[in-house]
């Protein structure tokens, strides 16, 4: 069954034109979607491209539940979002969309475990839980919530940096925090606006693997980029252009970004042994 189901999706924002003396001028349109048809399997690992303006983050925007279109269907997991209430709008995103951002979006004075459990404190009807644990089991949902998180930290790698503050992270591990919180929730498929935008070579290799890596063990994400390199680690590329899909390409051979970052490591670490000084004799 597909996971995201887009039929015609339209997105069109009216802004008043300001006249002179600030009367009002009419209205024009900006058609920033105009009928996409697309959908994605469970298990894809699709890129979004296209130029500034073309609509990447307004199409974002409709798949992660966080605008709805102004026209067209959106099929998440079978269940058609547009007609939904704002209530179940909201448990919809919270339940069936992991988001990882350009800018992390961790809580600063909040350790990493703590990060990651957030959205588990959500209950079914997309409320927060009570966190006083006056609630009959509190005590064993608390410690349930704890180990799930703990588990999705260490599938990315940092099990041994639970209780480090974000600030005591690397950017790379800072953003493998942000995609553990994305998992912990067992997301219908993982929505990553340019996530390694903030990040430099060797830190977005590392991100990259970790995408690829959960890919391999069925995960579905969705991710936005600028970088034809970046894209090279999906699967597939779709490519808007003025509000229109314009192509939807499958990526013959992707790359493979754990094998590249071990070849970056070495290269560097190549580059650092020839450029470093002749070691001193010690004067006697
Ligand atoms: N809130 C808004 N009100 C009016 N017009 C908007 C709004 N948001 C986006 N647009 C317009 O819709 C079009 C698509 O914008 P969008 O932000 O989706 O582009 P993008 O592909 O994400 O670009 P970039 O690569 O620069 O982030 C643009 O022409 C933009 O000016
Ligand atoms: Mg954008």
């Amino acid at each position: 069954m597909a996971v995201i189901e887009l039929r015609g999706i339209r997105r069109t924002y009216r802004i008043a034109a300001q006249g002179a003396k600030g009367k009002q001028n009419g209205a024009f349109v900006v058609k920033a979607l105009r009928s996409i048809d697309f959908s994605a399997e469970a298990g894809e690992f699709v890129s979004v491209m296209g130029p500034s303006g073309s609509g990447k983050s307004t199409l974002m925007n409709i798949l992660g539940c966080l605008d709805k279109p102004s026209g067209g269907t959106y099929l998440l997991d079978g269940i058609e979002t547009s007609t939904s209430d704002s209530d179940t709008f909201a448990l919809i995103r919270n339940k069936k969309i992991g988001f990882v951002f350009q800018a992390f979006n961790l809580l600063a004075r909040t350790t990493a475990l703590e990060n990651v459990e957030l959205p588990l404190f959500y209950d079914r009807e997309g409320r927060r839980a009570d966190k006083t644990g006056r609630k009959n089991g509190e005590g064993r949902r608390a410690e349930g919530r704890k180990d799930r998180a703990a588990a999705a930290l260490r599938e990315v790698g940092l099990g041994d940096r639970m209780g480090h503050m974000p600030s005591q992270l690397s950017g790379g591990q800072q953003q493998r925090v942000a995609i553990a919180r994305a998992m912990v929730n067992d997301p219908a498929f993982i929505l990553a606006d340019e996530p390694t935008g903030n990040l430099d070579t060797e830190m977005s290799l590392e991100i990259m693997a970790l995408f690829q890596a959960l890919n391999r063990r069925g995960k579905t994400v969705v991710m936005v980029t600028h970088e034809p390199e970046l894209a090279a680690y999906t699967r597939r590329i779709i490519t808007l252009r003025d509000g229109e899909l314009v192509s939807d390409l499958p990526v013959a051979e992707p790359r493979d970004a754990a094998a590249d970052l071990a070849r970056w490591k070495q290269d560097h670490a190549q580059l650092s042994a020839s450029s470093e000084p002749e070691p001193q004799e010690a004067e006697a």
